[in-house]
C-alpha cells in the first residue's frame, strides 16, 4: 500500500535538494519513492524496510536498487555527513527518533501530515517546514538537533 504519492516535481525538489548525496528512504513501504528517483535518474539511494517482499528485494537489485529488509532500529548506521534520511508517511513505532538519534551528522527531512509532527519527533528538535512543489496532503520538514 502506498501512503505518500510524491508528485514528479516533488521528485525533482527532492533531488536538488540531496544534491548527490545519498538518500535513504526509511520505511520505503512498495518503494514508490524509490522508483521514482530511479526514472529521474537518481541512483544514490537505498530503502530499508522490516516488510519489504523478497520479490521487491529481488527486483530492486536488478535495477541497481538496494533495499534492506531491517527495522530501522537495527540499521547500522555510520556517521558520515553526507546522506539525506527521508522518513515518508512513518508508522509511528519511534523508528524515526531511533534514527535522529543515531545520525546526527547527517540531514533528516520527515515527510508527513502536520499532526503527525508530535508524534514522530521527539520534543528537542527543531522541525522547519520547507518550501517544496505541491503534495497532497503532506509538508515537508528539515529536522535537526536544537543547538541550546
Ligand atoms: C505508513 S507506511 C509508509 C510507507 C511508504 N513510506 C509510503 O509512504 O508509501 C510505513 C512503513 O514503515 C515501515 N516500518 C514499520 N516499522 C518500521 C521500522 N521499525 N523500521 C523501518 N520501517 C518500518 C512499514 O513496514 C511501512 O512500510
Amino acid at each position: 500500500m502506498i501512503f505518500f504519492e510524491p508528485t514528479r516535481e516533488w521528485v525533482r525538489w527532492l533531488i536538488g535538494f540531496a544534491a548527490e548525496r545519498p538518500i535513504i528512504d526509511v520505511g520505503c513501504g512498495d518503494c514508490r519513492l524509490l522508483d521514482m528517483l530511479n526514472e529521474e535518474k537518481y541512483l544514490k539511494m537505498c530503502g530499508v524496510d522490516p516488510l519489504v517482499d523478497c520479490d521487491i528485494i529481488s527486483e530492486y537489485i536488478l535495477k541497481g536498487i538496494q533495499v534492506i529488509p531491517l527495522r530501522a532500529e537495527e540499521l547500522m548506521l555510520c556517521d558520515y555527513s553526507d546522506q539525506v534520511f527521508v522518513f515518508a508517511r512513518p508508522s509511528h513505532t519511534g523508528f524515526v527518533a531511533s534514527v535522529l538519534e543515531r545520525s546526527e551528522n547527517n540531514v533528516h527531512l520527515y515527510v508527513s501530515k502536520p499532526e503527525n509532527v508530535k508524534i514522530d519527533i521527539p520534543k528537542h528538535y527543531v522541525v522547519k517546514e520547507l518550501e517544496t512543489p505541491f503534495l497532497r496532503c503532506e509538508k515537508t520538514y528539515l529536522i535537526s538537533k536544537n543547538q541550546s
